[in-house]
């Protein structure tokens, strides 16, 4: 980050469901009093609306077609961070944005779970991030910075027990398994459109059918550990259920396939993939709740603000569930003599919209502001290798600590 630059923080695709909410969450933020930043997009009379919702004095419009190489260039050379929700990335040149920051050696995270996409972002600009030291942070928001630092710290609350020797004598076979207990929310437009880019990138060949059950979509190169599945989600081939003497029963989770990969990437960017697998599912008490959450509201009827089960673009969860929805994971690692550690992270708000809106902000700002303690290395990289605690004690702190909490028990 050599050259001057006009913007602290750019954030791209403010206009969408999830940018306005970002952009609404930035605004209000203490960090960015009397910093510059910027919202940005390719429609500027639609920005210019967003503005005129904002308060803060020193946000300032930016407009720029991530079609136009020159034009991406320049708005990411006038800035620290950028951070976009304009997604599905594999479809709308997220690869121009993202390639611009890598060159650059501007800061950046999205909320792609299009894994065939962030797939081709490691393989084209891992070496270029790494030389240019650009943190490129992949899966920005609730896909998929609760498993990730959930394994983080879990993985770190083990080698504390065991101690250095011990840990190094227990810790060559680790199962490390993220739980979600609560994940009541609801889906937007752009999140139907991101299925159905994964969908024609199937149908077209991008995403193989190899890829579709390669555990280490995300970390090309990495040996499968011996007992390994080869699924994404790291659960059997068609998993249904499973009743575990820990951890109860234990049911497919739909994000597992996104996150997992994630997880792996951190893993094996760690040198740890060859000791630790990870395998991501839900508990039956997670479909309970968002069942609840939804038969008690009436589906939102009564209060005149109904769930929208066919999202368009800027369409997205009535307003009431992105305060009232919630997520809750639990990670465990377990050693094969049967000792465990348990991390639990926990949030505010429907997970997808309302509280990712929030953890994509303060990812952006801890890259900005937290970066003497983190991770000194560029590369396309994951929240727990880039950021690592720092992020951890950001996300506790969120809000006078009413956002998150992430805890080992
Ligand atoms: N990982 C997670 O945790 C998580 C959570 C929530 C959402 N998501 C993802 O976030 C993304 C956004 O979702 P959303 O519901 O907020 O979407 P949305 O409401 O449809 O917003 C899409 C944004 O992209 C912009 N856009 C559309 N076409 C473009 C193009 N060709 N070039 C540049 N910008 C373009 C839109 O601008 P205009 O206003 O000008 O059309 C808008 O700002 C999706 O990919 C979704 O899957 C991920």
């Amino acid at each position: 980050m050599q050259h001057s630059t006009k913007f602290d923080l750019i954030l791209y695709g403010a206009t969408g469901f999830t940018g306005k909410l970002t952009a609404a969450y930035l605004d209000r933020h203490p960090e960015l009093t009397g910093r510059r930043w910027a919202i940005a997009g390719r429609n500027s009379a639609a920005l210019e609306a967003v503005r005129a919702t904002l308060t803060s004095e020193q946000v300032e419009v930016v407009t720029c077609q991530l079609s136009d190489a020159a034009a991406v260039e320049a708005m990411v050379q006038s800035t620290h961070v950028v951070i976009t929700t304009a997604g599905p990335y594999s479809t709308y040149d997220g690869d121009k944005l993202l390639g611009a920051c890598a060159r650059a050696g501007v800061h950046y995270s999205d909320l792609s779970g299009e894994g065939f996409w962030q797939r081709e972002m490691i393989d084209q600009y891992h070496v270029i991030a790494q030389e240019s030291g650009a943190k490129i942070v992949l899966g920005g928001g609730v896909d998929s910075i609760p498993s990730d630092l959930g394994v983080h710290m879990a993985l770190q609350a083990m080698r504390l027990e065991l101690g250095d020797k011990e840990s190094k004598e227990s810790t060559s076979s680790i199962q490390v398994t993220g739980v979600y207990t609560k994940y009541s929310g609801s889906f937007s437009g752009g999140t139907l459109a991101s299925g159905k880019a994964r969908e024609a990138a199937i149908k077209s060949g991008r995403l193989t059918r190899e890829a579709l059950c390669d555990p280490y979509l995300l970390a090309p190169g990495t040996q499968r550990a011996g007992k390994e599945t080869a699924t994404l989600d790291g659960m059997p081939h068609k998993f249904r259920y499973q009743k575990d003497k820990k951890l109860g029963v234990l049911l497919p989770f739909f994000m597992g396939k996104i996150n997992a990969p994630v997880v792996r990437r951190s893993l094996a960017l760690q040198n740890l993939a060859g000791d630790v697998t990870y395998r991501e599912c839900c508990s039956p008490g997670m479909w309970l709740k968002v069942s609840w959450l939804y038969i008690s509201r009436g589906l939102g009827f009564p209060l005149g603000d109904p769930i929208n089960f066919k999202p368009k673009s800027g369409q997205g969860p009535p307003k009431w569930m992105l305060t009232q929805g919630a997520f809750t994971v639990e990670v465990t690692a377990q050693i094969p003599d049967g000792r465990l550690t348990k991390v639990v992270v926990s949030g505010k708000g429907d997970p997808g919209y309302g509280a990712t809106s929030k953890m994509l902000s303060e990812v952006a700002l801890c890259l900005l502001n937290d970066h003497e303690q983190q991770p000194s290395n560029g590369g396309v990289l994951t929240p727990a290798t880039a950021m690592g605690n720092t992020l951890v004690e950001r996300l506790d702190a969120a809000e006078n600590g009413t956002f998150m909490q992430l805890y080992v028990v």
